[in-house]
């Protein structure tokens, strides 16, 4: 589905991302994890067409997507909530979501149900019900997170990137975010792609794992596998 081909991606001098190959399969739930400033961000925003200019190809279902910039890569079904989350402060939970949906859903895929019944419908899966029409500003960090998911799923993904969408929240709180994810790709059998820094989550979210570490993939595999590479171990705890 998702075909990432010899990518590449320098800063000046500095290599973030390089030579990476990977293939995500449809309804998968794939972790990405690798130590801080392993390139984890800087490999979704060449996903997502935030960054443009780098070296090989992002293929989506067939498609290369080289030339298409973010919000035509949106269009196509990729999706990523941001590591900051950036709702519009001046508007509700829900206008917030309507936003993406107006752009996002063509009309011969609205199937009967109104812009307005969707946003609701993300705003439940999400389960922002009781904010629902307040303003963002008044959000805790969990809502926040949260909103920052729903306005990511307003987009109709066909693949969600969620960049440590857990970070800072308590442990009942990450368990919170990790139910609604496994929910969503258990019901809509969208992609999901998780960076995560908390272990425990990452590693019972999912399916498959990738570790980063200095710009290059140093294992894929079970959560299992990955966990007890010996690189991996590594790259986390030093030499
Ligand atoms: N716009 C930029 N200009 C220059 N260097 C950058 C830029 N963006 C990222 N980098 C560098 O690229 C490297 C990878 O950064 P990236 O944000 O992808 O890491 P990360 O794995 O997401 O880290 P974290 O876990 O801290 O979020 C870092 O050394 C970072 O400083
Ligand atoms: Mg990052």
């Amino acid at each position: 589905m998702l075909e990432i081909k010899n990518l590449s991606k320098n800063f000046g001098g500095f290599t973030a991302l390089s030579d990476i190959l990977l293939n995500v399969e449809p309804g998968e739930r794939l972790g990405l994890i690798g130590p801080n400033g392993s390139g984890k961000t800087t490999l979704i925003n060449c996903i997502s067409g935030l960054i443009q200019d780098y070296q090989g190809e992002v293929y989506f279902n067939g498609e290369n997507l080289n030339s298409l910039v973010a919000h035509k890569r949106a269009r196509r079904g990729i999706s990523r909530s941001f590591q900051i989350p950036k709702p519009f402060t001046s508007m509700t939970v829900r206008q917030n979501l309507l936003i993406p949906l107006e752009y996002a859903v063509r009309a011969d895929d609205l199937q009967g149900i109104s812009i307005e019944e969707q946003a609701d419908k993300i705003i439940d899966d999400l389960d922002l019900n009781e904010k629902s029409n307040q303003l963002t500003s008044g959000l805790t960090q969990i809502e926040m997170r949260k909103l920052e998911l729903a306005r990511a799923m307003a987009v109709k993904p066909k693949v969600l990137i969620s960049d440590e969408a857990m970070a800072g929240l308590s442990s009942s709180e990450v368990d919170d975010i990790l139910k609604i994810l496994i929910t969503l790709n258990e019901t809509t059998r969208i992609t999901i792609i998780m960076i995560e820094h908390i272990m425990r989550a990452v590693m019972s979210f999912s399916e498959r794992v990738i570790c980063l570490d200095a710009g290059r993939i140093i294992a894929n595999g079970t959560p299992d596998e990955v966990i007890k590479t010996p690189a991996v171990e590594k790259a986390y705890l030093g030499e």
